[in-house]
């Protein structure tokens, strides 16, 4: 059994791909549990065309405790866990609420459950900035007040930071790491990996790729008279490798000890306008966005962003790919995937 080897739930997603990526080459091997259910068996050929290794792979869903047994009694000796297994489509949390809990809430259960069984002592979980709702002041630092969280997918995460904390706090043999991502978009630099929305995307970086590749008329921008500098919404854009190297840093950070939960805010430092980035991503691919104003979009927040400090200073982490490189990725990926159906 490899001394190195870390579990990924949910390695088949958009982020769990590039992490698992980033971890294969840092030296770790990756054990990857994933139920297919967003994502695609074809990523295990993007990530060895990448790294040259093929992760370990088993179709699995967390909530499925016996099969988390036996998965876990035979990868004992991994030195951590990081959960991304779960739903994500806020929209979808609020129409199927109880989908949400069990699934995200018991998958947890399960991973913590099997870590104290077996004695796995690192966990990184994928938490969001959706528990900051609006906060009262920006940037955001991981001290800044958590706000009651709009939806149900918000609610999971904000639940699952607190089940791993009183997990923790009851047995000190595991200690954690949360990671409050901002914005991830783009994808890896080949071209092999890459986000994947199911049907129409709720994010704005897959249609504004969709709307590039003709597949969509035009972007709707929700919204052009909130209180920021230019009426739009402002985000904190990050990109997907850095996101994925942030994994890899905590992971290293937990393994050299210490105990109890830790919490990092994951982002650039820097907010953009929704027209910013439309802008942006014109200049870096010379594609024209189409787009008209709507109305605003029920629970959007006006503007967030992080301060990242913490994470440079205990993870040795910063944001460093430039938004055009960024923006360019999340093209090349978006053209293969056109090429591909
Ligand atoms: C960004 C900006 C929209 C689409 C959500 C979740 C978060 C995380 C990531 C999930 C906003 C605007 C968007 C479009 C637009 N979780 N927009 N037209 O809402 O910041 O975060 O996704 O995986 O928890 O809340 O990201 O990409 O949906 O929106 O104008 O067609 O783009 O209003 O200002 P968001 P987003």
């Amino acid at each position: 059994m490899n001394q190195k080897e870390v579990i990924v739930t949910g390695g088949m997603g958009y982020i769990g791909s590039h992490t698992t990526v980033a971890l294969q080459n840092a030296g770790y091997s990756v054990f990857i549990l994933d139920n297919l259910s967003n994502s695609d068996i074809g990523v295990l050929d993007g990530i060895y065309r990448i790294t040259g290794v093929r992760p370990g792979f088993k179709k699995l869903d967390c909530t499925d405790i016996s099969g988390m047994r036996r998965v876990f009694e035979k990868h004992y000796n991994a030195v951590g866990v990081i959960h991304f297994a779960a739903h994500k489509a806020v929209g979808e949390s609020v129409s199927n609420p109880l989908m949400y809990y069990r699934n995200n809430l018991n998958g947890l259960i399960n991973v913590l459950d099997m870590m104290g069984t077996f004695d796995i002592p690192n966990l990184v979980f994928s938490s969001s900035a959706t528990v900051y709702g609006q906060p009262d002041s920006l940037p955001v630092t991981e001290d800044t007040p958590l706000k009651p969280a709009t939806s149900a997918y918000g609610q999971t995460k904000v639940m699952g930071e607190n089940i791993i904390a009183d997990a923790v706090r009851a047995n000190p043999g595991i200690r954690a790491t949360l990671l409050r991502y901002f914005n991830p978009i783009g994808a890896h630099p080949s071209g092999q990996i890459g986000e994947r929305p199911n049907g129409v995307p709720n994010n704005l970086m897959p249609y504004i790729c969709q709307v590039a590749a003709g597949q969509r008329e035009y972007l709707n921008i929700f919204g052009n008279d909130y209180d920021t500098p230019d009426g739009y919404c402002v985000r904190d854009y990050l990109d997907i490798n850095d996101l994925a190297d942030a994994h890899v840093a905590a992971m290293r950070h937990l393994q050299s000890g210490g105990s109890g939960v830790n919490v990092y805010n994951l982002g650039t430092g820097r907010g953009q306008s929704v027209m910013q980035l439309v802008d942006a991503f014109q200049r870096a691919t010379g594609v024209n966005i189409p787009y008209k104003i709507t109305s605003r979009r029920a629970g959007d927040v006006s503007s967030i962003y992080a301060n990242a400090d913490r994470a440079a200073r205990e993870l040795n982490w910063r944001a460093v790919v430039p938004l055009h490189e960024t923006l360019a990725s999340a093209w090349r990926w978006q053209k293969k995937l056109a090429k591909s159906k």
